[in-house]
């Protein structure tokens, strides 16, 4: 089969009920990751939906995960906030959050910024650094696109994360003088943590963070056909590179660290207009 991608019509109806409830017609989505949803207060003028309101949006079940879709501005800009995301370990369905990127694509939406908490590879990639996402490695088994019946879904990755965006996030990154490391993520399925092997293989083949999530969210939006940049907050060192065990606890409590490093980027790239 080709042709275009037959909308859901959730999508369409999630989309009349937001713009019901704002003015504002934002062109850029942000999704926020475990720990990062202090990004929220950045918001001005804004309108909270919990994602219980919009059909097919995710019941985010982790701890550190608020669940609702905000509205407004930030540094001035119109941008549509996803507090709070599903994993593809929640449910084993790797197209968890299709309904509600298809949503904003919907409301108008035309480039994503995804955020995340990952694991760093490299010595400069520790707890409290932020990561430009630059490519990833999709060792998860699965695509959020298997099914998909479309010619569409031989998406092409080759430029998956946008240029032009990345050169925005660098910029911001100089102009607020905050570090900004740059990577590629290899995704993992979760929801158990890397083994020390595991780490030691993905440094190997070229990853400098893992994680959990981000990658799905990346390849729906490119067969959406919407720009992406993503950004990953290193929460802690690879498994085995420093010794101790890993826990969500850590998680949830050093990403604020590079949580507030990344708000600070994300602002100025949107007060700049983020091209
Ligand atoms: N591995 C996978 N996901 C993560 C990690 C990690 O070390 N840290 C935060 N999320």
């Amino acid at each position: 089969m080709s042709g275009d991608v037959t909308p859901d019509p959730r999508a369409e109806a999630n989309a009349m009920l937001i713009r019901a409830r704002t003015m504002l017609r934002p062109e850029i989505g942000m999704v926020l990751g475990s720990g990062l949803g202090g990004l929220v207060e950045a918001v001005e003028d804004a309108v909270s939906i919990p994602y219980g309101e919009l059909a097919g949006f995710p019941h985010p079940g982790v701890s550190g995960h608020a669940g609702k879709l905000v509205i407004g501005r930030i540094s001035g800009t119109p941008v549509a906030v996803m507090a709070g995301r599903a994993h593809y370990y929640e449910s084993g369905d790797a197209g968890v959050m299709r309904p509600a990127l298809e949503t904003l694509k919907a409301f108008g939406v035309t480039a994503m910024i995804l955020t995340n908490a990952a694991g760093g590879l490299r010595p400069n990639l520790g707890p409290g650094s932020v990561m430009l996402i630059t490519d990833h490695i999709n060792f998860s088994g699965t695509n959020p696109l298997f099914g998909e019946k479309n010619d569409a879904r031989f998406v092409g990755l080759t430029s998956a994360y946008d240029a032009g965006m990345r050169e925005a996030l660098r910029r911001a990154a100089r102009d607020t003088g905050t570090e900004l490391g740059e990577g590629v993520y290899m995704w993992f399925s979760g929801p158990s943590f890397e083994t020390p092997a595991e780490i030691r293989f993905a440094q190997m083949i070229g990853a400098d963070a893992v994680g959990m999530s981000t990658v799905p969210e990346v390849i729906l939006s490119r067969f959406l056909g919407m720009r992406v940049a993503a950004c990953s907050v290193i929460t802690n060192f690879g498994a085995g590179m420093t010794g101790g065990e890993l826990s969500h606890d850590e998680t949830k409590d050093m990403a604020p660290l590079g949580g507030a490093k990344l708000a600070t980027i994300l602002k100025q790239a949107l007060a700049n207009g983020l091209a």
